[in-house]
Formats: structure tokens, sequence, C-alpha cells
């Protein structure tokens, strides 16, 4: 499909008018006092308007519950305001009119989505597919590499269960060789180098696919994914393109935090939802391949683009694949997935670099202060180039949900890590504040 060139701005400045066109052309769809999108505006009469530069301005675009420090952002996202907004007019334009508003608004729509994913990854939108979340990316892309039976897939110890489970749903399908590596023994202790050593040391010359996490989600560790990326390329050199080993990443805890693009990861494949740190509409993800890789994946769902159905009807060959070839079709919950738009805008106006200083600031903060009470182990290094949003720790002689029971009785919502390893889990974020983080200290320190 030709995507048009359009700009995150471009496009929520012609989202409004094409809400208004239809309102006038089918008899006032969205324009009904009653409508979810009048709903949107009236439920925040009397609030400033909102000032990306003002960290409370920010957090009262979410309608999370005051009285609750909310560090789960590495869970699921509340929408911000923008984003509630824009799923509601989308929904009451479906709503009204269904398949007028469909026909009027889907290639638009998803251009803008791609337009701003590319705008804040630093990619072309036809790079980018859009999923349902980062276990549909990671399922599609793990079924999709071709890997021929004599290579081999290399993936770590730290992966998530999504990872894990992708590749081993893989094996059993096709018997493809999946090997996994310690990237390290004491989270805390991890350092760039012997990360980057102990899996160039695992990566044989049969390896295809390295499939990694950029941040953990059991010890809050960071990988160096730009070392990792550079030692691969050195290994690639002089490898054929079909024998190049690709690296795969979960992105998932870095994507709505770090202020990189992918250009810096300097991966092949980064697979994220966008329904976490991003404060992406439920329900919605990407996968971001470079230009010239998708060639080594296949779709397992046929793409509902114009071209694809094209070649259908008319018997044509298929063109090569990319993002938008990837992305599955069928209908989907288009009020979710057209609203990532915002949510990508919202991050922008704020600033990649501020998120990313203001949750690093927070998650600092919260690691200095744990390692100085007595008792309390911290999972997470605390150097920031090995770490994010996350904070795994332990308290000596209390279960991680002991200490959880403990926070949530003050109103902090934390998590326990889902490994077999467990620790508690904090994520600081744009939805939570150094005082916050401060209060959970004393409580803990209590
Ligand atoms: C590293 C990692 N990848 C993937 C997921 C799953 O993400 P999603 O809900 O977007 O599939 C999680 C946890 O939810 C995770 O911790």
């Amino acid at each position: 499909m030709a995507v048009t060139d359009l700009t995150r701005r471009t496009f929520l400045a012609r989202s409004s008018v094409l809400a208004g066109g239809l309102a006038v052309g089918v008899g006032c769809i969205g324009s009904d006092d009653d409508s979810p999108a009048s709903n949107a505006d009236s439920s925040r009469s009397g609030t400033e308007p909102f000032d990306p530069s003002d960290w409370a301005s920010v957090r009262e675009q979410f309608p999370l519950s005051t009285d609750v420090a909310h560090f789960e952002a590495f869970v699921l996202a509340s929408h911000p305001h923008p984003v509630a907004d824009a799923i509601k007019r989308h929904r009451s334009g479906l709503e009204t009119d269904t398949e007028r508003y469909l026909a009027a608004s889907e290639a638009e729509a998803e251009a803008a989505v791609r337009a701003g994913a590319a705008e804040y990854l630093g990619a072309q939108p036809t790079e980018i597919a859009l999923t349902d979340s980062t276990t549909m990316g990671l399922g599609l892309l793990y079924a999709g590499l071709r890997v021929r039976p004599d290579q081999e897939v290399l993936t770590t110890e730290h992966d998530f269960y999504s990872t894990h489970q992708a590749w081993a749903l893989r094996s059993a399908r096709d018997g493809v060789t999946v090997r996994r590596v310690a990237l390290y023994e004491d989270p805390a202790a991890a350092t760039a180098d012997d990360v980057v050593a102990r899996l160039m040391a695992a990566v044989t010359t049969d390896t295809r696919v390295v499939a990694i996490t950029w941040v953990h989600s059991g010890t809050g560790v960071k990988l160096p994914v730009s070392a990792i990326a550079d030692a691969l390329a050195t290994v690639n050199a002089g490898r054929a393109p079909d024998e190049r080993a690709l690296l795969c990443v979960d992105g998932v805890h870095g994507l709505g935090v770090e202020d990189v693009t992918v250009a810096d990861l300097g991966c092949d494949f980064l697979v994220a939802g966008t329904h976490k740190w991003l404060f992406g509409p439920r329900g919605t993800g990407i996968v971001w391949g470079r230009a010239d890789a998708w060639s080594a994946v296949e779709a397992a769902i046929p793409a509902f683009e114009p071209q694809s159905f094209g070649e259908w009807l008319q018997g044509l060959p298929a063109e090569p694949m990319d993002g938008v070839r990837f992305t599955p079709g069928g209908y989907h919950s288009f009020e979710h997935r057209w609203a990532l738009a915002e949510a990508f805008g919202f991050h922008l106006d704020i600033g990649k670099d501020r998120v990313a200083a203001r949750t690093h600031e927070q998650a600092t903060r919260l690691k200095s202060g744990l390692a100085e009470q007595p008792g309390v182990t911290v999972v997470t290094p605390a150097d920031e180039d090995m770490s994010s949003g996350i904070v795994c720790f332990d308290v000596d002689g209390e279960s991680p949900t002991d200490v959880l029971g403990r926070l949530a009785d003050v109103g902090t919502v934390a998590s326990v890590t889902p490994y077999r390893e467990q620790h508690v889990r904090v994520g600081p974020s744009i939805v939570t504040t150094p005082d916050e983080v401060d209060a959970l200290l004393t409580v803990l320190a209590g």
C-alpha cells in the first residue's frame, strides 16, 4: 500500500476535519450531545489546558485515581485524555455510521498511526506492522522468520514467557533448534562488556536469529542493545544475507521510556506493545523491521491492506514483505488501533528526552533509597546504562507478596515479577512523582 507521508501533526488536524466532515455528511456523526465524543470533552470541563512541559499537567491527563501511587506502568496503560478522546471520537463514528466511517477513515487513520510510530522511532512508516500486543508481535515474528534446518536460534535465560513460548511453539512445529544463554548471574552487577561477551560467545556460524529482551521484566536489567548490534555486525560482515544473524528485540519495557531511535538500537526487529509505558490504547502494539530485514519473514495472517488484497483479486504474485504487509488483517477494534497516533503524539509533545529523564530520575532515587535500607537487596543495576524504569528488589525475611501487601495498605500499587525467581517490582513513570517514590521508601523503612 502506498502509505501517505502524513506527519503526526497534520493527521491530528485532519482527523478533526474528518470527524467534522462526516458529521455534516451523514447526519451529525459524533455531534450528538450524548455521544461519547461530547462526553469526553465535558468530563474535563474546568480543567486547565494540557501543558506538556508541566508534570502535574501530564498527570492530570490520566483518569488514574489520585489516592493511589501507580507504579505499575509495566502492566497495562491507563489512557491519557488525548488518547481517550481519540478512542471516543472513532468509536462514535463507528457506532453511528459504521461502514461509511470505516471507509472514510481507515487508510488515513492507519497511515497516521504509522507516521506517529515512525516519527517516534526514527523509522519509515512502511517498516512498521501494527499488532495487538507484544506477545502477538513476537508470536507472529518468531513463527514467520525463515530459519533453515541447519540454522539455529539463540535466546537468553532472562526473556519473558512470550519469547520463550513463541520459540517453543515454533520448535514444536518445525523442529527449529533454540538455545538459551545466561547473560549474567547477579543482575545488580551486570555490565555491558560482560553481557556482550557472554552473548557473543554463544553465537555460532549457524546462528540465524538472536532473540533478546531490551529491559528484563524479571530483574530490571537493560541490555546494551546497540553494543550487541555492533558485535553482531562484525560477525555478520562476512556472511551472505540469508546467513546473517538477525537481532530481534522484545522492546516493550524500553519503548515509552528510553530516548533512542531504532537506528541507535541497531537491531533488525523491535517488537513492543504500546499499551504499557507508552500509555497507548489497550490492545495495541507494533513490530518494526529494518527495510531490508523484512524479506526474512513470512506472514502467518493475511494482511487486509489494499495492495495485498488487490494481488489476491487479480491473481498477481505478492510484492516483497514489509511492515504494512506483515500487519495481521481482519477487522480490529479500530477505535483503539487508530488512537495510537495520539499516544505517540502525547509522548513526542512531552519530549522523549524529558520522559526518559523523569523516569530515570525516579528509578535512581528509588534504588539509592532502597540501597540504604537494612535488609533490602536491590536486584536492578544502579547504573542507568544498564537499567530503565523497572526496579526490582528483595526484603530479607519477607516474601515479595507480603511486601506488596504492605505497600498496598498505604495506597501504592506495584507487582511481583512473573518469573520462577520472584522479586518485588516497582515502575516509576510519567504518572508517578519523586514524592511518591519517597513515600514508598518511608513505608518500606517503617
Ligand atoms: C518482557 C515482556 N514482554 C512481553 C510482555 C507481554 O506484553 P503484552 O501484554 O504486550 O503482550 C511482558 C509482560 O506483560 C513482558 O514483561
